[in-house]
């Protein structure tokens, strides 16, 4: 399937200060979802129409309730919207069947939460394999995609650890490493700063960032937290169900101005 929308469609309800060349991996065109609640039907997403772009990270920023993680879960294929349609690259997520989904987040997505959704009685390194053995691949494969995942996110040296024995923020770089495994093509990471000190989040954002720039991943990232906007690629303000401002910081585009990643016990 082709996307059909024009790109005036696509851009409908939104103002791009500079519109990179590239063909956006991830379009919603006037979605909206409501929910019941008691007798009244609250009214969550209005009309929003967003296009996505691949190779950097993109935040969707505003204040708690406003709907973003709502957004995301349509985004990613997780909820279907009232209206509207949903494109990821040629498929179209808001008429695909329930299968169909399953598949295109079990092939090429990853997740990331607030909560690191870590296993207690797993390795850092065992958390990655597990997952990945479910896509079919060789346990020597699963164990090189995951030390693999774990240096890149500057958590080679700590392959072995628990979760119990590991910090917030390098918890959350072994749940960006299961992410970044299975290699997907898009990465969803819903406030995963939140439950982070400022140097991990900081840390946190610069390697999605990363991820995004050195895999042409399309990475998208929700947070109520301000303090990331500085180091996004581009950032969509969302305020009551609408994006209400979507901007670009130009002059930060290239991955090597990034800091390293820090890779000493309890850096994060
Ligand atoms: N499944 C649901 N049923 C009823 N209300 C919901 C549901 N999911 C979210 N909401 C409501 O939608 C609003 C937006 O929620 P959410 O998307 O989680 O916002 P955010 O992530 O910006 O904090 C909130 O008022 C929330 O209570
Ligand atoms: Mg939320």
């Amino acid at each position: 399937m082709t996307p059909t929308l024009s790109t005036n469609q696509m851009y409908s309800n939104t103002t791009l200060a500079s519109e990179p060349a590239a063909k956006p991996s991830l379009v919603a065109d006037k979605i909206s979802k409501s929910f019941e609640s008691g007798l009244i039907n609250i009214q969550i997403l209005t009309d929003l129409s967003i296009a996505i772009m691949p190779s950097e990270l993109t935040l969707i920023a505003g204040p708690s309730g406003c709907g973003k993680s709502t957004l995301l879960s349509i985004l990613s294929g997780l909820q279907f919207p009232d209206q509207g349609q949903v494109w990821a690259l040629d498929q179209e997520l808001s008429r695909a069947s329930r299968r169909e989904l399953e598949q295109f987040r079990l092939h090429h997505t990853g997740f990331v939460f607030q909560g690191f959704n870590l296993f207690p009685a797993l390795t850092a390194c065992e958390q990655i394999e597990l997952p990945l053995s479910y896509l079919g691949l060789s346990k020597k494969e699963c164990r090189e995609r995951a030390l693999q995942a774990l240096h890149e996110v500057g958590m080679g040296h700590r392959v072995d650890q628990r979760p119990a024995a590991l910090s917030g923020g390098e918890k959350q770089r072994v749940a960006i490493a299961r992410a970044l495994a299975k290699r997907p093509q898009f990465l969803f990471a819903d406030e995963p700063t939140s439950a982070l000190d400022a140097a991990s989040g900081q840390t946190i954002i610069n390697i999605l960032r990363r991820i995004a720039h050195a895999h042409g991943s399309t990475v998208l990232c929700v947070s109520h937290d301000h303090r990331l906007i500085q180091h996004a690629d581009r950032v969509l303000e969302m305020e009551d169900g609408v994006i209400n401002r979507d901007w670009r910081a130009s002059s930060r585009t290239q991955s090597h101005h990034l800091p390293p990643v820090p890779t000493q016990e309890h850096a994060v």
